[in-house]
């Protein structure tokens, strides 16, 4: 594995300056850890064995797949077991979360029973901040703020809703409920335009997945409720795609970092 810069660590990856300028990798762990807009009393962290292996195959196949359907993203190509090779962006400092059915931090702020339909989809918007557990904010707050423009808005918005008709299609056709789902956006400077990609990841540390027949939950829920299957449940997921990493989830040890 190549020696490489580092330029940020999150809670569930690291990024490294890329082979070539214009680009990263990002390196999927097999940390995890809630937080309070998660609707946890405490923060709590743990490992997932084999979720970055598993993340990393799936947010392949699904970013592929949403970029053939026509909505630009980051994701170039996977590189091995836990690193992929994307465009550098400049992340807009938005969480997205688009949703279905009622659940999370959304059936509890309005007093919804988890699981019921929305009569419409709602995209809504987070400002991203580890220290203010992602408050949510309106399209006023966003242009006080110029943390985006109304027609970058307008943009994310196209896209989110096309990914979710995508994506809750694609989910369905293997037996799973696309219940909500977080995206994360990011500048691309290409000679003098600026395009807007989709970047992050999507696995099942940010969408709600749900079993179509028995409800069970297949994604970081499991953690963030204490309900054990962790690894199961994604690799349920990856198989269901039929991308399921042939080695099994356990590979490589992690990069060599250069300070
Ligand atoms: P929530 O119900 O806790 O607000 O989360 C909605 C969906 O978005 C859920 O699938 C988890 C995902 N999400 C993240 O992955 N990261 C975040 O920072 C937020 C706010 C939500």
């Amino acid at each position: 594995m190549s020696r490489r810069r580092q330029i940020y660590e999150g809670k569930a990856k690291i990024l490294f300056e890329g082979p070539e300028p214009g680009t990263v990798v990002q390196y999927f762990k097999d940390d995890t850890s809630t937080n309070s807009a998660s609707g946890e009393d405490t923060n709590r962290s743990g490992t997932i064995i084999g979720k970055g292996v598993l993340n990393n195959r799936i947010s392949e196949y699904l970013m592929s797949r949403i970029g053939d359907m026509g909505v630009p993203t980051h994701f170039i190509r996977r590189l091995n077991m836990r690193e992929q090779l994307c465009r550098e962006v400049d992340i807009i400092p938005l969480v997205v979360v688009v949703r279905n059915i009622a659940a999370g931090s959304f059936a509890r702020r309005l007093g919804i029973v988890e699981g019921t339909r929305l009569p419409r989809t709602i995209v809504e918007f987070h400002y991203k901040s580890n220290e203010l557990n992602d408050p949510l904010v309106t399209e006023e707050h966003i242009a006080c703020f110029g943390w985006s423009s109304p027609s970058e808005i307008d943009e994310i918005i196209s896209m989110s809703l096309r990914t979710n008709d995508f994506l809750s299609g694609l989910f369905m056709g293997i037996g799973i409920r696309l219940v909500d789902f977080k995206l994360e956006f990011g500048r691309f400077f290409m000679n003098d335009e600026i395009r807007t990609l989709l970047a992050d990841e999507i696995s099942p540390d940010n969408c709600r997945l749900w079993d179509v027949e028995t409800n069970d939950k297949m994604d970081k829920d499991r953690f963030r409720h204490n309900l054990g299957g962790e690894a199961e449940a994604y690799q349920e997921v990856a198989r269901r795609l039929g991308i399921t990493p042939e080695s099994g989830p356990r590979d490589l040890p992690g990069p060599t970092l250069i300070q």
